[in-house]
């Protein structure tokens, strides 16, 4: 199956509150101009992006369930229910869409409660710690994983 061009970024609860919050774990930038990186990052890769923040876990989980056929990929930074939700593991997991999780912080050198990730084990991986650049970096994993299982090209290809 070819995966639809399509990622979905997840924002987690408290990231509409980013340029509020702690600037030495989160840096300055705001959500609104992290989404208007993200939108400029995805012209330049060539990807459609769609961009949903929501403090509500049941919200999360209901746009996941959503994604399978719609998205190719889907990049999310759960915040805070990182290390909290199975909800939104299980959806992930349920989904099966290529997931990449993605901190502005870097979540291991931060207090012990977020060292564990309930969402990790069913991403396929995780960047965190780079600030805003994570998502970029998520974005650009996220359009490697679009080539995952994409059909050979027919017959014989130019040498
Ligand atoms: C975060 C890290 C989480 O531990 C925290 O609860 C957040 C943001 C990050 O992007 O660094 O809200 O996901």
């Amino acid at each position: 199956m070819r995966r639809p061009l399509r990622i979905l970024v997840l924002h987690g609860p408290n990231l509409q509150l980013l340029g509020q919050r702690p600037v030495a774990a989160y840096g300055r930038a705001n959500l609104s101009a992290i989404n208007r990186a993200i939108a400029r990052e995805a012209q330049t890769l060539g990807v459609a992006v769609e961009v949903f923040q929501s403090n509500h876990e049941g919200e999360i989980v209901e746009r996941i369930g959503q994604a399978y056929r719609r998205y190719g990929a889907i990049v999310i930074n759960p915040a805070a229910y990182t290390h909290t939700s199975v909800a939104i593991r299980d959806a992930i997991e349920a989904a099966r869409v290529p997931t990449v999780e993605v901190h502005l912080s870097n979540i291991a050198a931060r207090e012990a409660f977020r060292h564990t990730s309930l969402i990790a084990p069913v991403c396929r991986g995780q960047i965190s710690g780079f600030g805003l650049r994570s998502y970029l970096l998520g974005l650009r994993a996220a359009k490697a994983l679009l080539a995952d299982r994409a059909p050979r090209p027919r017959g014989r290809q130019p040498t």
